[in-house]
């Protein structure tokens, strides 16, 4: 199974963020500091090609610190890029941000050039958290001041620096199978779009290799980096009682368990990414959706010149045609 999962508003966003971005200084992408490479959104990236941007790895008192680090300066390495990690606890957030703002767009502030920054998430990161302390007692959502669509939110920070927020969210095209898994054991995946049990069974698969002593300290099975996903999640629903008539592991249920485990920070401080893998598995993705895309066009192909849409091409060594050893997609 891969989890593709598109929720609502999407043309909406896309719209938003269109028309706002040209009047934009920076735009901060709100990232799950557990999955900084799964939970960024390439479609987001494209849409603001050339605009500096500040990577925020959001609930950092999830993740492991260790690799957290090692994120922060994977993306500070990039030209035009600044991240912080934050998480709900920071009571004061807005200095942080406004600081690396300040740094990215060094251009801008005072009245006459408030910093305009663009805020960007994907569902569940903690954007809406973000935003309610950022806005504390100061302003306001506006639909009616000058320059604010009614589509979109202004924050404003100081005098001098607005954070616009865009409504509904953009949903990137999962193109890593294993994004789909970190994203759904995230909760940033509505619920019916993928099964738990195999979602656990990827998690499991993944923290037995890099978190073992975790699974080993909530579940107390023995040799927790030994044991297959299926062994692992079949010891916790006996260790943790989900069981059926019969003594048989509920293994729907301990599934749920491993993934509220893992979503509450009750497994530790956990990070399923590190920069490294996620290159690798977006190298391979990334061809893997080329192949399918060569296969797609040719299918596409065949069809219209089935129906007469195009005209067929001419065979390979006849008059006109191309000698290029190419073959005639067949019927
Ligand atoms: P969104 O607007 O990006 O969709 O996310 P939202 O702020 O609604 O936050 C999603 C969930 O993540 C909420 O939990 C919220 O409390 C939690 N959250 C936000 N920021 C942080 C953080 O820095 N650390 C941790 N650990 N959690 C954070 P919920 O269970 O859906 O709701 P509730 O806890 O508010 O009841």
């Amino acid at each position: 199974m891969a989890i593709q999962w598109f929720p609502g508003h999407m043309h909406l966003t896309r719209k938003a963020i269109a028309e706002r971005i040209k009047d934009i200084d920076v735009v901060i992408e709100l990232l799950d500091a557990r999955l900084p490479g799964s939970s960024a959104n390439p479609m987001l990236a494209e849409m603001t090609k050339g605009k500096p941007a500040l990577k925020v790895l959001n609930k950092q008192d999830l993740a492991d610190p260790v690799r957290t680090t090692a994120w922060l300066a994977h993306f500070n390495a990039q030209s035009g890029v600044q991240a912080l990690a934050l998480d709900a606890s920071v009571a004061a957030p807005a200095r942080a941000l406004v600081a690396a703002c300040h740094a990215l767009a060094p251009k801008r502030g005072g009245l006459a050039k408030p910093m305009r920054v663009l805020i960007c998430g994907i569902p569940n990161v903690g954007k809406s958290t973000l935003i309610n302390t950022l806005k504390g007692k100061r302003a306001a959502k506006t639909g009616d001041e000058a320059g604010v669509t009614k589509l979109e939110q202004r924050i404003t920070i100081a005098d001098d620096f607005y954070l616009y927020d865009t409504p509904g969210v953009l949903w990137p095209r999962i193109i890593v199978a294993k994004s789909g898994y970190n994203l759904a054991a995230s909760g940033a995946v509505g619920r019916n779009a993928f099964e738990d049990e195999e979602v656990a069974l990827e998690l499991l698969d993944y923290l037995r290799q890099h978190y073992a002593a975790a699974l080993q300290a909530r579940y107390k099975v023995e040799d927790a980096g030994g044991k297959s996903d299926e062994q692992l999640l079949e010891a916790v629903g006996r260790k943790r009682g989900a069981l059926m008539a019969g003594g048989r592991v509920n293994l729907t249920h301990a599934a749920e368990i491993v993934i509220n485990d893992f979503r509450s920070g009750a497994l530790g401080r956990l990070t399923l990414e590190t920069p490294e893998e996620f290159a690798q598995w977006l190298q391979v993705g990334e061809q893997l959706d080329a192949e399918r895309q060569v296969k797609k066009d040719a299918i596409a192909l065949a069809r219209n010149i089935r129906l007469k849409k195009v005209p067929r091409p001419p065979r390979p060594g006849s008059r006109g045609a191309p000698d290029n050893g190419e073959q005639e997609p067949s019927d």
